[in-house]
């Protein structure tokens, strides 16, 4: 409902259809609210056909005035068109990249409390991003190197194997003259097409003391991200559940943030340290002419899917975020559905080896529900920095 209703204001398609095959309903744009019309069983649309001709068969459809749509703008005038969205059936296509003038776009992926979805979301997004046609860059900045793992960088079995030991994020941030992201990037193999990854390690824990030694190294990947700005159109970065210099440097890097949350009491209250510590870097980015961080907002993720949760709690808790900590929310909601996990501890067997293949959601399921909800965040996104087509 919440998508249909979107498709309706924003594209001001004026009828949608909305039906799990039990019930149907039609929804129409009507001004500026969107109303229900018609609605019956699913068993009961053979008695309702010309009812339902009456609203959107073909003649009537043909009749349709721009006012309809509650706009009188003549050079976009509204879309007459039913939107069928039968259960199951959200599969995505893959858009061919078109040319453009790149206007790249950072975006953070930060909580401070740990497990709320931050991965999840990063490399989810990512795919949903790419398969719009657009380039992207993922960058993990946090040791634990879940992002890393689940773009499928981690296929190696022992130390003497692991190659991503002398070349990470943490070479990007460390040296201010060598070692540039196309030197450091590599191919992903969890999604089509296949997106640009930064790996991290799980020396950056002990290698953050060498850091913190360096203050410049605060703003190298700020100088390193300026020369690709023409190679990607949206670079996400996945932080670590923490306030460390990790966090600092992906924070102070990003145009743009959004703050996957539970919505459960901790990672509530833990938006007043998001906050604090978005004031205090941003405090630091007026010192490199930086604006202050735009906040996308706070991504209800992990969502539980029980239909009383829904209605009565989650309204709630949303308010809460916005009232008491003021960050928006976003509108998209990711639900709880064990498809997301499913897709990162995605394996193959090689003889008798068992070899981690993680995916995105898109290449696990494409035609889940969680891919429609990441689909849904990547269009919400790509219109809240600009980008949408
Ligand atoms: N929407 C979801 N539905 C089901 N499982 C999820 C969902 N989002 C995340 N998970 C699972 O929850 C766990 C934590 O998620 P994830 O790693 O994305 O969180 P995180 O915020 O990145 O954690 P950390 O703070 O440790 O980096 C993982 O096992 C992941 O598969
Ligand atoms: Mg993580």
């Amino acid at each position: 409902m919440r998508r249909l209703s979107r498709y309706l204001t924003r594209l001001r398609v004026v009828y949608g259809v909305l039906t799990n095959g039990k019930d149907f309903r039609i929804y129409e744009l009507v001004g500026n609210q969107v109303k229900l019309n018609f609605q019956c069983q699913g068993a009961e649309i053979t008695d309702n056909i010309e009812k339902i001709k009456d609203i959107i068969g073909r003649d009537k459809l043909a009749e349709i005035k721009p006012k309809n749509a509650g706009s009188t703008d003549k050079s976009s005038p509204p879309i007459a068109k039913s939107v069928i969205t039968p259960p199951q059936s959200f599969q995505t296509s893959i858009v061919t990249p078109k040319p453009k003038v790149r206007t790249m776009k950072t975006i953070a992926i930060y909580h401070n409390k740990g497990g709320v979805g931050k991965t999840t979301t990063t490399i989810n997004l990512a795919a949903a991003i790419s398969r719009k046609g657009l380039k992207v860059l993922i960058i993990d900045l946090d040791s634990q190197a879940n992002t890393t793992y689940a773009a499928g960088l981690m296929k190696f079995d022992t130390e003497e194997e692991d190659t991503l030991k002398d070349s990470n994020i943490y070479n990007v941030v460390f040296y201010p003259k060598s070692n540039y992201i196309p030197e450091i990037a590599l191919k992903s193999t969890f999604t089509y097409p296949p997106v640009d990854v930064i790996p991290a390690h799980i020396n950056l824990i002990w290698q953050e003391a060498r850091l913190v030694d360096k203050d410049s190294s605060k703003t190298h990947l700020v100088k390193k991200l300026e020369l690709v700005k023409d190679d990607y159109d949206v670079v996400l970065i996945d932080t670590p559940p923490s306030l460390n210099l990790y966090a600092k440097i992906a924070l102070i890097a990003c145009d743009y943030l959004i703050i996957p949350s539970d919505l459960k009491p901790f990672a509530n209250e833990g938006l007043r340290n998001v906050k604090n510590f978005v004031e205090e870097i941003d405090e630091f980015r007026t010192f490199i002419n930086k604006p202050a961080i735009a906040v996308l907002g706070v991504l209800p993720s992990k969502i539980l899917t029980n239909a009383n949760y829904i209605k009565a709690t989650l309204p709630k808790q949303e308010k809460v975020v916005e009232e008491r900590y003021g960050f928006p929310v976003l509108e998209t909601r990711i639900f709880q559905r064990e498809d997301l996990s499913r897709a990162i501890d995605n394996f193959v067997f090689e003889g008798d080896r068992q070899i981690p293949d993680p995916k995105s959601i898109f290449d696990f399921k494409p035609d889940s529900i969680s891919a429609a909800e990441f689909e849904e965040l990547a269009n919400e996104v790509l219109e809240k920095v600009g980008l949408s087509a």
